[in-house]
């Protein structure tokens, strides 16, 4: 069978993960969750004392730390210098601070380029879900879907899986984060022109990856 590259982007809340996790595991694909990428790094700073909001520090340290993606769907994992961060990227301090330190270029220049050697080194395929794998990491994927939902449904899944969070308040910091990562200079969270656009607000999550394999064998069948 083909390689094949998909390329998942959109909001938070949208069921990105979870979609792109269960296609991959279907259709027997690598998985790639770039957020992680960005919480790890995000993380790091924290965790070393750098000021998330001093654009330079953060550029300065980018480098710095070792991020290793696991990439089995069935088993994502994630690692900072060895260390496992699983847990530690979503504590809502991560949540809070990972779009300051994912506005910072040179940052993006380095994830970017990690998240291309892994697309590559993924023999059978990918999915990467992310903001911007579609307009700027992997421009040339086979398949670009771009998921939407109302702010209500967003919030609902989301508090949802932070128990005991009040809805309110989570669409709050969602439409506020999703403004500062959609307002970004370096490759904001945008559609890319190619992308199918999926409004998942109405739509179970099986529908949702039903949809995103019919694409996906859909393409390989045009192929
Ligand atoms: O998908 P997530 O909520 O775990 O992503 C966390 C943050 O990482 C998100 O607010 C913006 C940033 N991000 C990004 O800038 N580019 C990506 N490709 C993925 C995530």
């Amino acid at each position: 069978m083909e390689s094949v590259i998909v390329a998942i982007d959109g909001p938070s809340g949208t069921g990105k993960s979870s979609t792109s996790k269960a296609v991959a595991a279907k259709l027997g694909l690598s998985y790639l969750d770039t957020g992680a990428q960005y919480r790890a790094i995000t993380w790091w700073m924290i965790s070393n004392g750098v000021d998330v909001h001093d654009a330079d520090a953060v550029a300065n340290a980018a480098a710095k730390p070792v991020i290793v993606s696991g990439t089995d769907p069935s088993r994502p994992t994630i690692t900072v210098d060895g260390a496992d961060a699983a847990g530690p990227i979503r504590t809502e301090e991560v949540t809070s601070k990972v779009s300051a330190v994912s506005a910072v270029p040179e940052v993006r220049r380095l994830i970017t380029e990690l998240q291309r050697t892994i697309a590559k080194g993924a023999e059978l395929g990918i999915v990467v879900e992310g903001r911007d794998i579609g307009t700027t990491v992997l421009p040339d994927a086979d398949l670009k879907i771009f998921l939407t939902a109302s702010p209500e449904a967003r919030a609902a899944r989301r508090s949802g899986e932070l128990k005991g969070v009040d809805v309110h308040a989570t669409k709050e910091a969602l439409i506020k984060r999703d403004a500062a990562d959609s307002s970004r200079k370096t490759s904001p969270l945008a559609k890319a022109d190619d992308a199918v656009e999926v409004d998942t607000t109405d739509l179970t999550l099986d529908q949702v990856i039903e949809c995103v394999v019919t694409l996906v064998d859909e393409k390989r069948a045009a192929a």
